[in-house]
């Protein structure tokens, strides 16, 4: 099989939150097919074999916990995904009039898709390797992009989304001051066949939908080739960058 040259994910403390998810094992997946020495540190709501670490990605303690364990066993890390996310719940689905918000449902996506990536930026950063360039990048979706709306519709997810690229660019501008080596940014696969985006995907019919390996790959070459002039961009899987 051919190997790609993902040289930044060679002889890397590469962590993925979200590493059952779709786009999440897929990564774990691209990454343990590379022809290269490389640590992956799995982190999981719920165990799937023993080498994850288990971490309750709405508490406070547990992200903490989890946080300080890999820096007692790893040191620090080179690469920080977090590949977690939420857009369906229960028979909740995205809103498609403002007549259908829903507190419990926006409680829901919020949760995962900004308070969480909050947390884990105060606990995972500080983890990010100083001594070279080292990334932190969260799943986000075109569809938090504000200039990019001309469709509406789906209140909650966007809103999310669109928190969590204003915590990407908030933090990009902390970490340029205290670790100059450190970029975050957030990244976009995509329409990809997983469980998140399945009920929606029959509909859709003349857009492109990725396989999860296809979208890992993208995902990758994004975090392989970003600099720190990018630092604080949202970036699609064509590498380009995607107004706030
Ligand atoms: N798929 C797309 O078309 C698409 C497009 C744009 C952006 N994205 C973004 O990509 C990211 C990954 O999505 P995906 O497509 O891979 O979806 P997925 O297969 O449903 O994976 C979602 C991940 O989030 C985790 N998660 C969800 N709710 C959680 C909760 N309450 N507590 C802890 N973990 C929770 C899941 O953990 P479990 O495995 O334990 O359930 C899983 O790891 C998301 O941020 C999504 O917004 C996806």
């Amino acid at each position: 099989m051919k190997k790609e040259n993902y040289q930044r994910f060679k002889n890397a403390k590469i962590a993925i939150i979200g590493a059952n998810g779709g786009i999440g094992s897929a990564i774990i997946n691209k990454i343990y097919n590379l022809d290269v020495t490389n640590e992956v540190i799995e982190i999981v709501r719920t165990k799937k074999h023993s080498n994850q670490f288990e971490m309750d990605m709405l508490d406070d303690n547990s992200i903490f916990s989890c946080a300080e364990e890999i820096q007692k066993k790893y040191n620090n890390l080179d690469i920080i995904i977090n590949a977690t996310g939420l857009l369906h719940v229960g028979n909740y689905k995205p809103e498609r009039t403002f007549r259908e918000i829903n507190y419990d449902y926006l409680n829901e996506i919020f949760k995962i898709n900004t308070f969480s990536p909050f947390l884990i930026s105060k606990y995972f950063s500080p983890l990010l390797n100083k001594n070279h360039t080292s990334i932190i990048a969260f799943l986000s979706a075109r569809l938090g992009s504000i200039s990019d709306n001309s469709l509406g519709g789906w209140y909650s997810y966007r809103s999310s989304k669109a928190a969590l690229n204003m915590l990407i660019k908030t933090l990009s501008l902390e970490l340029a001051y205290t670790n100059k080596n450190a970029i975050c940014i957030g990244i976009h696969p995509g329409t990809v066949d997983t469980k998140l985006s399945s009920p929606f995907t029959e509909k859709m019919r003349n857009k492109k939908i990725f396989t999860k390996d296809e979208a890992a790959g993208y995902l990758m070459n994004i975090i392989n080739n970003v600099d720190s002039l990018q630092n604080g961009y949202i970036i699609d899987w064509q590498e380009k960058k995607i107004d706030y």
